[in-house]
């Protein structure tokens, strides 16, 4: 008992305090003054309860959101707010790069992108899945597309349709990772997580081509695919999930790390392997790594790693928080340590970025149960923007090196 005290006391001196930067009952947008929302929504084309924030992405002023088609009467997909806007608690979305490009029946517009990337050359990285109202008709409106977007210009740079040979049947494409050099903005790659399919695409702006790759590692764990949240039982089958990409390792190459959704495994490949286009080297099954494991009741979709410290953060789903792991320690459940906790605020907490000028971790949580198993109580916030500053998260993540073993550097 007193030993369970104990842990008890230290989970709570780990956990930090989180900020709510913005918070939402329900989202509305910016629209353009030729637009009226009423006529929307009489339309069928704007149902303020049904456009739920999945996807954020900060980068210099803005910090972009997306807003995936789960249901219908979505208004528009590919959003920003400003951080200028810091008298306002629920400021509106505006769409991006236009209200155009995200309106439903523009034709070859934007349908539904879950999570938006910047890379070091200042392109945002979306994959579109194409499909409208998931949970209702599930309508393939158009292909599922990569839109890349320069972020000086605001001009859309390329649109790229996955081929037929990277995608199976059940294929859902929900997050990537960018990966790109700033000294050579045209050796860049997406790696494209296939949570229903199982494999992962990658895609060479170089080569403008994709191809598809697979393993074991990227299917779910039965043991960990059931869920208690928001007062939901529900099980899910969601394979690899959230990836991380390390820094530049000796051998020019980072390292990609990645989990399932149904899991508590986090593994690892070098992106060496992932790049060879040949897919010689993504058939060595040992060239897949098993990294650890996280602990009971860990699941959660993204992740993404400090470049500068190397610690990986974790949203935690089943726990209303944010995990890191120092990645310079072997993995196990005692380096996996929950580092934020608010179960107001960061309920179901759905997607992280690091906001480089001001070191800061932005967590945006959606509270998706409630809105996949019944639908959204729009009299309380139901959305939440929070933020913590990475100083202090860092010394919480790093506390344990002296304790604990370093582990032997990876022989690449
Ligand atoms: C924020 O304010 C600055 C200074 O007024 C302005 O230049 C910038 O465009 C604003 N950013 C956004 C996203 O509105
Ligand atoms: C890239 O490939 C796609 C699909 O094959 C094509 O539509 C597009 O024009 C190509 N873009 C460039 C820049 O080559
Ligand atoms: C979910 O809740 C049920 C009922 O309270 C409990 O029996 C079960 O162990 C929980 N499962 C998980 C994965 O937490
Ligand atoms: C928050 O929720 C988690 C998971 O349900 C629970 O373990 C924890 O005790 C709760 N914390 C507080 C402060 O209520």
């Amino acid at each position: 008992m007193r030993i369970l005290l104990l842990f008890a006391s230290l989970a709570l001196a780990n956990c930090h305090e989180v900020k709510t930067v913005y918070s939402w009952s329900n989202v509305e947008y910016n629209f353009p003054v030729t637009v009226n929302p009423d006529t929307l929504t009489s339309d069928g084309e704007y149902i303020p309860e049904n456009n739920v924030p999945l996807g954020m992405e900060v980068w210099e002023d803005k910090i972009f959101i997306t807003v995936p088609r789960w249901k219908n009467g979505v208004a528009s997909n590919l959003n920003y707010i400003s951080k200028n806007d810091t008298s306002v608690e629920s400021p509106k979305l505006t769409p991006y790069p236009s209200w155009e490009i995200n309106y439903i029946n523009t034709p070859n517009g934007i349908v539904s992108i879950f999570r938006v990337k910047v890379d070091s050359c200042d392109r945002l990285w979306g994959v579109d899945t194409g499909i409208d109202d998931i949970l209702g008709t599930t309508r393939q409106v158009r292909p599922v597309r990569i839109f890349v977007i320069d972020l000086k210009t605001d001009k859309i740079l390329r649109i790229y349709p996955l081929k037929s040979t990277d995608q199976v049947s059940n294929s859902f494409f929900a997050d990537s990772v960018v990966d790109a050099d700033p000294d050579n903005c045209e050796n860049s790659h997406l790696y494209i997580s296939d949570l229903s399919g199982y494999g992962l695409v990658v895609y060479s702006w170089a080569k403008n081509d994709s191809w598809r790759i697979s393993h074991n590692f990227f299917h779910f764990d039965p043991l960990h695919g059931n869920f208690n949240i928001s007062g939901f039982n529900f099980q899910w089958q969601d394979g690899i999930f959230g990836m991380s990409l390390s820094a530049p390792q000796s051998d020019g190459y980072k390292t990609l790390y990645f989990h399932a959704m149904a899991g508590v495994t986090e593994f690892s490949v070098s992106t060496e392997v992932l790049q060879d286009s040949t897919l010689k080297k993504s058939s060595s099954y040992d060239a897949f790594r098993v990294e650890g494991d996280k602990g009971p009741l860990t699941q959660g979709p993204t992740s993404v790693i400090d470049a500068g410290t190397g610690i990986n953060y974790f949203t935690q789903v089943s726990k209303n928080g944010i995990a890191c792991w120092d990645t310079s320690l072997e993995l196990n459940p005692n380096t996996f340590i929950l580092a934020a906790q608010d179960n107001t605020t960061m309920i179901f907490p759905n997607d992280l970025s690091i906001d480089r000028p001001t070191n800061t971790l932005y967590v945006l949580s959606d509270n998706l149960p409630q809105h996949i198993f019944s639908h959204m109580d729009t009299k309380k916030h139901n959305f939440f923007v929070t933020a913590v500053n990475l100083d202090s998260l860092t010394q919480t993540c790093k506390k344990q090196d002296l304790k604990l073993k370093r582990r032997l550097p990876h022989i690449l």
